[in-house]
């Protein structure tokens, strides 16, 4: 166990079954798009992680580009309005694009992100979220590729952060109530 570990109150999955997840999800994703070369657009910065290790899961070519989003009212996430910090380098007219994702919280950061991309031309847009808190939902998001579904509790790790920290912890765990009390 290491130190950043010790700040959990509980592991949600280890490194492990994070990667047995993405696994089976990259099975599902080389049938449906054989022969397709998709465009994997990763949300920076939370989905470094999962873009790393599902990319290099995939068996079927595929390419890499990345945005960054801010939701506008820093703190709170009440808006929906989004605002793009780093645009893709990719055109998007006739890719298939799948957004990777490491969580869908209250949904708005995927929702808004959904109808951008595919009102550049994509053929088809698609989500993979590894996690998602269904009781935190405040708008609907259509999900193909699901991972898991977690309780509504503050999660960290394997890319997600509390203050820009713990996106190194190779598990997902709950953060300790001590470390932001
Ligand atoms: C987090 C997370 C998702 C988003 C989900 O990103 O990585 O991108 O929030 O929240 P929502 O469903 O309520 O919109 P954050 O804005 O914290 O940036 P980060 O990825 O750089 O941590
Ligand atoms: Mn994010
Ligand atoms: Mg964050």
């Amino acid at each position: 166990t290491s130190d950043i570990e010790g700040d959990l109150s509980s592991v949600l999955y280890t490194e492990d079954e994070i990667l047995a997840k993405i696994a089976s999800v990259a099975r599902q994703v080389e049938i449906d798009y054989a022969g397709k070369d998709p465009l994997l657009v990763g949300v920076l910065k939370g989905a470094v992680m999962v873009m790393a290790d599902f990319a290099r899961e995939l068996r079927i070519p595929a390419t890499m580009d990345w945005m960054a989003v801010s939701s506008y009212g820093s703190g709170t996430k009440t808006s929906g309005v989004v605002r793009i910090l780093k645009d893709l380098d990719a055109d998007l007219h006739g890719r298939d694009v799948i957004i990777v994702e490491d969580i869908i919280d209250s949904g708005l950061t995927l929702s808004w992100l959904l109808d951008n991309l595919k009102g550049r031309g994509a053929s088809s847009v698609e989500i993979f979220a590894l996690l998602r808190k269904p009781e935190a939902a405040t708008v609907h998001v259509d999900v193909k590729y699901a991972g898991f579904e977690i309780p509504n509790e503050f999660v960290v790790g394997y890319g997600l952060d509390f203050d820009e920290r713990y996106r190194n912890l190779r598990a997902i765990g709950i953060l300790a109530p001590h470390v932001y009390a």
